[in-house]
């Protein structure tokens, strides 16, 4: 992961030719000054030309979307797949107790390279935008130290947000608190949680009080891994909204996982739905991981476990897809693809309808930029010039087909190419190159 705009000069002028947008729109030009969108519409060419020799991304009638972006991650853990041995039961217990394992082994500069390494497997793949949450239940602060250092490291290409987060419980582990305290003294952007791991429900329900008005004080946001678990009792969502409201952080707070509410009373949850969404409180779904994890105490019928998605969604709550993990003791796949996951999600929560097909894209694009509250962000003028160009024709198809990324951009400037996927089919009697769309 190196610095693409280190020897450039800051004024960059580029012109995205033909493109279709995520809403439909097709024939679209984008034109490109200082690195963020200066005008979108049809035929740009002849309305603003270019002087002689700036660049010219000719799309082809391909999908332009804004980068995809990924509101829950874990850096400090990916990559690490095996060390020091893999999960071996597959539970989200044996996964926390094998990083339990492996945090005396960490280096710093270990954590580092994982982190860069998975950082340009995301660009390659037009995510340019991650909240990753960071384990601060260690007493030298290394994965703290390691992702800031990251953080910095990858700027220019990826806007990297880090949580704080006690993985050992804020109550039930002794330093949490103060570790806690002391991450986001050094700069750490967002505070994090795990009130269902406390040892108590009401040690959960405290642990989220002062997590949130720690936020308060600090002026942060926050997302807590809330209530991932199959006990239909673990409620800690009502009472974040109830902090939520009571300190004024509509829009500041996020509920990561949620499965609990997979499994709830549904008479519960009609009282629960409006909660949140009055609270401004977003949810992210972690499709991957909660489809592996959830429901492993179960015989048959076995639990999906992920969260309510299309009911939040209907009732107004801003929801979100995250990847979670790649190759570390949770999950031993993945490769930074926010199409898989929105495709995981799609499948999971039985979204098939058009409708639902696009707000499963949305989940890894505009949804998790809302979740993250990124500046900037978007296809419109006085964005930043910041963009994916897919071989897909609209985001259905780009979910169905897990799409190549033809062109990945950022501020303006072209920072990944992948050729595209074509076959050349060679039969008797007939010979077709194929690419998996339909035919325009
Ligand atoms: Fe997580």
């Amino acid at each position: 992961m190196r610095n693409p705009h280190a020897q450039r000069a800051a004024r960059i002028t580029m012109l995205i030719r033909n493109t279709t947008l995520p809403d439909g729109r097709t024939g679209i030009d984008l034109l490109v000054r200082d690195g963020r969108f200066a005008a979108i519409g049809p035929n740009l060419t002849h309305a603003l030309p270019l002087p002689e020799g700036e660049p010219v991304l000719d799309a082809e009638g391909w999908l332009l979307s804004p980068p995809f972006v990924d509101a829950h991650f874990h850096m400090d853990a990916t990559l690490s797949y095996g060390l020091p041995r893999v999960n071996a039961s597959g539970t989200l217990l044996e996964g926390i107790a094998l990083w339990g394992e492996l945090k005396p082994l960490l280096t710093q500069q270990a954590l580092v390279d994982r982190a860069l390494q998975y950082c340009d497997w995301a660009a390659a793949k037009g995510l340019l935008a991650i909240r990753t949450h960071v384990d601060v239940c260690d007493e030298r602060l290394l994965a703290v130290d390691a992702l800031l250092q990251v953080r910095e490291q990858v700027r220019p290409v990826i806007d990297l947000q880090l949580v704080a987060f006690p993985q050992d419980g804020l109550l039930r582990s002794p330093t949490a608190l103060v570790n806690l305290q002391r991450a986001l003294d050094k700069g750490v952007d967002v505070v994090g949680g795990i009130p269902h791991f406390e040892r108590t429900m009401s040690d959960g329900a405290e642990s989220v009080k002062l997590l949130c008005e720690i936020a308060a004080q600090r002026g942060l946001r926050v997302d807590m891994h809330c209530d991932e678990s199959d006990d239909p009792l673990s409620r800690h969502i009502e009472t974040l909204a109830f902090h939520t409201q009571r300190l004024k952080l509509h829009g500041r707070v996020t509920g990561s996982h949620l499965t609990s509410m997979h499994s709830m009373d549904n008479y519960y949850v009609s009282k629960l739905l409006p909660l949140i969404a009055e609270a401004g409180v977003h949810a992210v779904a972690n499709p991957l991981i909660n489809i592996t994890l959830q429901g492993r105490h179960d015989g048959y019928p076995k639990r999906r476990g992920m969260t309510r998605v299309p009911e939040l969604m209907a009732a107004g709550v801003n929801v979100a897809f995250g990847h979670d993990c790649v190759m570390d003791p949770w999950y031993s796949l993945g490769s930074a693809d926010m199409l898989e996951v929105a495709q995981m999600g799609l499948h999971v929560a039985q979204m098939t309808s058009q409708a639902q097909m696009r707000a499963c894209f949305d989940a890894v694009t505009v949804n998790a930029a809302r979740v993250m509250g990124l500046e900037g962000y978007g296809l419109e003028v006085g964005c930043h010039a910041d963009a994916v160009l897919l071989q897909a024709r609209s985001p259905i198809e780009a979910i169905r087909l897990r799409a190549t990324r033809l062109a990945v951009l950022r501020r303006g400037e072209l920072i990944a190419r992948t050729a595209p996927a074509v076959a050349q089919l060679s039969l008797p009697g007939r010979s077709a190159r194929i690419d998996w769309t339909l035919p325009r």
